[in-house]
């Protein structure tokens, strides 16, 4: 099914307007296609017909759809785009978030983040192997546009389940007028292990790995590098959600403004013991992928295990995601 925007449907107002200068911005689905049976693609405008800002390859935005905030990674080009595309795969058992976005209707409004990147492709790198296994290879798509146009080499190796590939037809298509561009697929674990060890066993020096699927499928990919001596700082995954974050050591958080303490024991968010010692923090996704609980630091070091800041942001520990974040350190001072 594919179906196209009534033009009515999107008259500008006041907000559209002056969305442009939030960190977020309403925008109405404009298209929305069924790749597979079970994998979305949404078509998001700007309601006023204004280019997008641009995006890193790898980047994702958070839509925030019936009281979830989900984060997804963007297919298309990031240059000066006009529309954001998304391709999201239905997880009936999963918090809901997924459900809620395959049952958006054409000319809905939507608030969604600016894009954020959290896997972009290393510029210096002298070939890029990019890996995707099932909907992971939504940000690989996009750093398979930029190699294309940027004349870079990259080789994509792509596991699916047969009649589950979304985007298929378009990486062939693209592979095929790209010299620099080379597709292998797979449709079976076995066959997908060989050509992953024969793949590393052959890259030119400089090459970096970009992985992105299911978490055991990451830590498949990682642990074979690793056995085939890839340096680790040649090594990039996408990892969404928080499922697999180990419940942390416990740590204090002292609080500069207010002059109090709060214990943070294991197994609890620094959010939720704030939030039960009667410290409001505004919150949305509680993943570390929307923004919302971001505190400042004024003396520790943060355990960064969120997808919102950028390498350079974690780095300064200036600031803190409470929601998913933890201390390397037993004390840390919040600004608060
Ligand atoms: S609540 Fe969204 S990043 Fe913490």
């Amino acid at each position: 099914m594919n179906t196209q925007l009534a033009s009515t449907a999107d008259e500008p107002t006041t907000a559209d307007r002056s969305a442009a200068v939030s960190t977020h911005l309403e925008l109405v689905v404009a298209d929305a296609t069924y790749l597979t049976q079970d994998i979305r693609e949404i078509v998001l405008r700007d309601p006023c017909r204004q280019n997008l800002p641009s995006y890193a390859p790898g980047s994702h935005l958070v839509i925030e759809c019936e009281g979830h905030a989900n984060p997804y990674s963007l297919t298309g080009s990031g240059d000066s785009p006009a529309e954001y595309r998304i391709s999201v795969l239905h997880c009936p058992d999963g918090r809901g978030g997924s459900s809620a976005v395959h049952r958006l209707g054409l000319g809905e409004r939507v608030r969604v983040s600016l894009p954020r990147s959290a896997f972009p492709p290393v510029a210096s790198a002298r070939h890029h192997l990019l890996i995707a296994g099932g909907i992971g290879i939504t940000p690989t798509l996009s750093h398979l546009r930029a190699a294309a146009s940027w004349g870079k080499s990259a080789e994509l190796l792509y596991t699916y389940r047969p009649q589950q590939a979304a985007h298929l037809d378009e990486i062939r298509d693209l592979c095929k007028r790209t010299p620099s561009l080379s597709l292998r697929e797979f449709a079976g674990r076995n066959s997908f292990r060989d050509g992953l060890v024969e793949a590393l066993g052959r890259q030119p020096l400089g090459t970096h790995l970009y992985a992105c699927g299911p978490q055991n499928f990451m830590e498949s990919v990682i642990a074979e590098a690793r056995k085939a001596c890839w340096p680790e700082s040649r090594l990039h995954i996408e990892a969404f959600g928080t499922a697999n974050l180990d419940p942390g050591k416990p740590f204090t958080v002292h609080l500069a403004r207010t002059g109090g303490s709060v214990h943070i024991p294991s197994g609890t968010s620094l959010l939720e013991a704030l939030q039960k010692s009667g410290v409001s923090v505004p919150n949305l996704c509680r993943q570390g992928v929307c923004g919302e609980c971001r505190i400042p630091v004024k003396k520790g070091r943060p355990q960064h295990r969120d997808l919102y800041l950028n390498e350079q942001e974690k780095a300064s520990n200036a600031t803190i995601m409470c929601c998913v974040s933890r201390s390397h350190e037993p004390e840390l001072e919040l600004d608060i």
